[in-house]
């Protein structure tokens, strides 16, 4: 007989089933976060830790009191430790990074063990928990030598009962955290692989008889009442209940029915009304804010307090450049009053529930919230979702698990309206047991799960990145139809949601209008959430100092999705990007209007509950040379839904003239939590900031002088048939330009559009490659007339500009004719003109759209008026560099330096200026690899090609691609 002998495994005595599918073992059952009045003591502050590559060579009996931990280096808790100098983070989206053999975990699986002595109050020791709110991955816990469990779900609480081997000092807590586990198969968001404990770790007081858990529901009833009912675990019938503001006070009745307490305010995020509610037993006072709403799915809409809800949300993961995902508060905070400030009104918690201070700050600033599931099994895609942990028993448990601890923490927040299964993670029983389960634990809140395109489980269709298109025959309850007529029947009866829309990333994203136009049309449509609100760069230095933000592959990582983690509406840093001030502008709760005269003011309240009392309303006339006038409008409260038409004051419509711009804005009337009085809500303008182009007559002719031809102020290279000089200042130009340094969007394939991608066509017809070859160059009864035939290498496909110039000695005017042959591919990045300025001339003006950039499908943000900017400024600082910094509706540019400089005026033109040509920044990888080459690239457009958001999704729509055409551009210079 032969005998076989286990070798390995002995020595893996101090991990404790990473291979188990199964959930946590040893926590007690999962229950809401709650202030239980009892003492309670943060565990956070500096550990000691040690980190190993592998199980094999981590040390053993750590988890004895008496091991010596001096050699140990410190680390803060709670951290992901490979944001401190130790290993290094590592980016993926779908795939993982590590073989998918369920359920095992690689060989090389760091292991980071840590270590924290403690003393405890003697008010722990008749009872406490230790709470642990996140490890990633997975965590086996020790109290003075005594193993307490292990936690699975990185993004989910777990709570030990320690009491009995708590002591009141000298106490030493052990956590061994292994990056990877069975459990991240569950755990594959599209995120930097961070381990750690890396959130809060606090020890409460759970004396005998104390409250473990507490579930409480407030309705709002369609008469204005609030219905309260209150659930203890363990029941006390006897509890008294209190919400002093409403003058109520009850014993609780066990298991009783929903008490009216009489008329209340209801909660929403327009009106984010809490009461304070108090639960007296004899052991403690627990305390609870409760916001009296109610979640409906009724006639196919879904409705909060019986009205139809349009969400206006983003995406949100956890993340800091230097921290990873243990997000300080102070953070959190100003995340979510930067979202307030951007009128945006919901947060999917992508894809895990977020630190639990979310909850509270969402119920008290206002917010709706769908609080997703700590699940996704993406990676199981690539094997044709075989094995998926959705469809497997093994993993049943562990995802009924993951559920519970999602509902049970954050159940009684009114801010959390849907419950999501998870994301990305294919169809199986497990999913429809998850839902069946919330659905009974929690019978008040909607299901969703996007990935559940039938939604069979699910009480709301929801879908990522389909195009405005099928999202319209979706509004019209129109869509394909399913195979099963009952599913579909059931599904046509839904309401629809955008779970992703507008993938952020990079420039972009394009397209923001036209899924708002949907959203404000069919009241099916209930709005989106934005993909998604943060960039996940990781702050890093070069050698000599300059910080930048990093991405996937920057690690070192073998397999990664490079900058696929760049995508939010904000940097890393919170410095919001073009796209979140487009956001603001097209999902603003409140729409103007003036009319032509300047006469009326039409004002509809788009919002759901509000009305326009807490608004004040401002005109403001401004012209060449600033503020002309300015006021107050009166606008009456007009109720949520409705419209007003109010007289603007005398004083603004006499201003309107020429060359004026009347902008009519409504801001806060008062201080808010997330910003003060008089921060702008929405705006509107009518007038144009245009002036006549000036005429200029040919009275100067084109004299030769040598290798130039002068003409008025200018000299022309008898070379290239170009500008060489204009005023004494030294000018290369003006050059075709039918590209761009391609954007994320321009990279990624169309999902709507045979996959075709932007920046393929492009370098296919090789228009980086363009060629001017001078065909000739004549004196035409004054004018100066240049031709040019731009072409490519290899193909036959070219572009003839025809180039007027005119001068009157003074002023130089261009017309320039552009005439494309057959050949071309399905669009251009642009129809542009290049012109190499010197470096000095950094001082920028305008008149057009400003401040910011705007491309055909973007920059909603963007006013009519006059603007100044250093060039600097002009430069969007995508994380890749990219196309960036559009100013459009151009009139006039000036460009200056502190010896003099150049103005162009026109009807309607484009322009970028940079200190890199646009072959650098099409070459730049990361933000330090720009470097100021000593001129001004200036490219003035006739016409430019859309963003879209093919980086994930539609492409450029139709109406905003730029098929290659004939084209006139014109320009005074002087
Ligand atoms: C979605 C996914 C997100 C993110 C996005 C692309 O498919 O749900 O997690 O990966 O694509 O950035």
């Amino acid at each position: 007989m032969e005998v076989s002998t286990d070798l390995s495994a002995s020595r893996y005595n101090t991990v404790v089933d990473l291979a188990s599918p199964g959930p946590d073992t040893g926590s007690i059952r999962p229950r809401a976060r709650f202030d239980s009045g009892l003492p309670a003591r943060s565990l956070n502050g500096t550990w000691r830790f040690h980190l190993a590559a592998s199980l094999a060579g981590a040390p053993e009996g750590i988890e004895a009191e008496d091991f010596d931990d001096a050699a140990w280096a410190d680390l803060p808790v709670p951290s992901n430790w490979n944001l401190h100098g130790h290993g290094r983070p590592a980016y993926t989206n779908v795939v993982f990074p590590f073989p998918l053999d369920p359920p095992h975990a690689p060989d090389a699986n760091q292991i980071g063990d840590h270590r924290l002595d403690f003393d405890a109050s003697p008010d722990f020791l008749a009872g406490a928990l230790l709470r642990f709110d996140g490890i990633d991955s997975a965590g086996t816990v020790w109290l003075n030598g005594t193993l307490l469990g292990t936690t699975r779900g990185a993004k989910l609480p777990h709570e030990f009962d320690v009491t009995g081997v708590l002591r009141a000092t000298a106490n030493v807590l052990v956590v061994r955290v292994a990056q990877f586990c069975a459990a991240s198969y569950l755990e594959d968001q599209d995120e930097w692989w961070l381990p750690g404990i890396f959130r809060d770790v606090t020890l409460l007081a759970h004396p005998e008889g104390a409250v473990r858990d507490v579930f409480v529901h407030a309705g709002y009833t369609a008469d204005g009442q609030g219905a309260l009912r209150v659930e203890l675990d363990p029941p006390l019938p006897w509890a008294r209940v209190t919400v002093a503001e409403l003058g109520f006070a009850a014993d609780l009745a066990a298991g009783g029915p929903a008490v009216n307490v009489g008329p209340v305010a209801p909660w929403s995020a327009e009106s984010p009304r809490l009461y304070g509610l108090e639960i007296t037993t004899a052991v403690q006072t627990v305390r609870l804010r409760v916001g009296f709403r109610t979640v409906t799915v009724a006639a196919g809409q879904l409705r909060l307090n019986g009205r139809p809800l349009l969400f206006q949300g983003v995406n949100r993961h956890e993340h800091h450049p230097d921290l990873g995902r243990a997000v300080p508060h102070e953070r959190l905070v100003r995340e979510l009053h930067l979202m307030k400030r951007h009128n945006i009104n919901a947060i999917r918690t992508s894809h895990y529930p977020p630190h639990p201070d979310l909850l509270d700050l969402a119920d008290e600033l206002g917010f709706y919230l769908i609080d997703e599931c700590d699940y996704e099994s993406h990676g199981f895609e690539e094997a044709g979702w075989e094995g998926n942990p959705s469809a497997d028993p093994a993993h049943r448990d562990a995802l009924l698990d993951r559920m519970a601890r999602t509902v049970e923490r954050d159940k009684n927040h009114p801010s959390v309206l849907i419950w999501s299964l998870g994301n990305e993670s294919g169809r199986g029983e497990n999913l429809a047991a998850m839902a069946e389960w919330s659905r009974r634990r929690d019978p008040d809140r909607p299901i969703h799960y996007e990935g559940d395109w039938a939604s069979t489980y699910v009480d709301v269709y929801s879908r990522m990145y389909p195009s405005p298109a099928e999202v319209e025959l979706i509004g019209r309850r129109q869509e394909e139809p399913l195979a099963d007529p009952a599913q579909d029947a059931h599904r046509r009866g839904l309401p629809f949601i955008l779970c992703e829309y507008a993938h952020a990333m990079g420039n972009g994203p394009g397209g923001l209008r036209d899924y708002q136009d949907l959203f404000e049309t069919y009241p099916r449509l209930q709005g989106g959430f934005v993909w998604e609100w943060i960039e996940h760069g990781i702050r890093r230095q070069t050698p000599d100092g300059v910080s930048y933000f990093a991405y996937g592959g920057d690690f070192g990582e073998t397999v990664h999705d490079g900058n696929f983690v760049i995508d939010g509406l904000v940097s890393a840093d919170l410095e919001p990007r073009p796209g979140l001030l487009d956001l603001k502008a097209v999902i603003a709760p409140v729409k103007l209007a003036v009319d032509e005269a300047w006469a009326v003011l039409e004002v509809r309240n788009a919002y759901t509950f509000a009305d326009l009392s807490q608004l004040a309303f401002t005109w403001t006339v401004t012209g060449p040379g600033g503020v002309l006038g300015s006021g107050p409008v009166e606008v009456p409260a007009t109720a949520a839904g409705e419209r007003a038409a109010v007289g603007l004051p005398e004083e603004a419509t006499a201003l309107r003239a020429p060359e004026r711009v009347l902008t009519v804005a409504a801001v806060l009337a008062g201080d808010q939590a997330w910003a003060p009085a008089g921060h702008e809500i929405a705006w509107c303008q009518q007038g144009s900031p245009a002036a006549p182009v000036p005429e200029v007559t040919g009275d100067a002719a084109p004299v030769l002088d040598g290798a130039l031809v002068r003409l008025g102020p200018a000299a022309f290279s008898r070379a290239t048939g170009e500008l060489a000089e204009f005023r004494g200042l030294a000018i290369d130009g003006p050059r075709l330009n039918l590209w761009r340094a391609p954007t994320d969007n321009d990279m990624g394939k169309d999902w709507f559009n045979e996959g075709a991608r932007d920046h393929e066509g492009w370098a296919a017809s090789r228009l980086p490659l363009l060629h001017g070859r001078l065909v000739s160059m004549r004196d035409d009864g004054g004018a100066l007339v240049v031709r040019v035939r731009y072409g490519v290498p290899v193909d036959r496909q070219h572009v003839d500009v025809t180039y007027t110039w005119l001068s009157d000695g003074d002023a130089l005017s261009l017309r320039a004719h552009v005439l494309p042959s057959e050949g071309w591919g399905r669009t251009w990045a642009r129809v542009g003109f290049d012109l190499r300025l010197p470096g000095a001339l950094r001082d920028v003006s305008w008149t057009g759209f400003g401040p910011g950039p705007r491309y055909p499908d973007t920059g909603y943000a963007q006013r009519l008026g006059w603007f100044t900017a250093d060039l600097d400024e002009l430069q969007v600082p995508y994380v890749r560099p990219q196309e960036n910094g559009l100013r459009a509706g151009v009139t006039a540019l000036a460009l200056r330096g502190p010896a003099g400089g150049l103005e162009f005026r026109g009807e309607d033109f484009g322009f970028t200026a940079r200190p890199w040509s646009q072959a650098a920044l099409a070459a730049a990888n990361h933000t330090p690899d720009l470097v100021p080459d000593g001129f001004v690239h200036l490219t003035l457009d006739a016409l430019v090609h859309g963003i879209g958001t093919a980086s994930c999704g539609p492409g450029v729509l139709p109406r905003y691609r730029l098929a290659p055409q004939e084209a006139e551009f014109r320009v005074v210079i002087r």
